[in-house]
């Protein structure tokens, strides 16, 4: 078990794309895996992406029950996903607030598409395949521009949805 600092916004290894994996069931990706998730876990995000730790390879992690970033969300099944690659099943997209590890403290309203299906491979290289909708489909959406580069204030439309959690959430 091995909890990694988050690299934060303003570090050039996140705006990097990220490179593809070649080799799966090796020990380097289980412990990349593992890595990611302790580190997922500790900080209560729901989801991380490998550049978040350091590593510049196309592996996203996401899922949850419960969590309470995002108290209002309905859960995401939990899923390993390496290689991803992102098809639009509708040109509807929906306003929704984010955060990120990598950007702590900060919320953005964000559009993202309402429909899609992602498809890659788990740990073991056995591909996956899911239409998803809603939180499940922006949380796959955030992740995967993780590994192109690209933060989520940079999709942000209109910069006055975007600032401190606790002045955007104050009651
Ligand atoms: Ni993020």
């Amino acid at each position: 078990m091995a909890i990694k600092s988050v690299v934060k916004l303003g570090n050039k290894q996140l705006a990097n794309p990220s490179l593809p994996v070649e080799h799966f069931k090796s020990a380097e990706l289980f412990e990349l895996i593992q890595d990611m998730l302790d580190t997922m876990k500790e900080k209560g995000g729901v989801g991380i992406a490998a550049p978040q730790i350091g590593h510049n390879r196309r592996v996203i992690i996401f899922g949850f029950e419960k969590n309470e970033r995002y108290p209002n969300e309905k859960p995401v099944p939990f899923t390993i996903l390496i290689n991803p690659i992102i098809e639009i099943l509708s040109d509807e997209m929906v306003d929704g607030w984010e955060g990120c590890l990598s950007v702590p403290g900060l919320r953005g309203l964000v559009p993202r598409y309402q429909k899609i299906r992602y498809s890659g491979f788990d740990a073991e290289g056995n591909p996956i395949s899911q239409v998803a909708e809603g939180f499940h489909a922006r949380v796959v959406q955030h992740e995967c521009d993780h590994i192109d580069g690209i933060l989520f204030p940079q999709r942000i439309k209109d910069m006055r949805f975007f600032g401190f959690e606790e002045e955007i959430f104050a009651k």
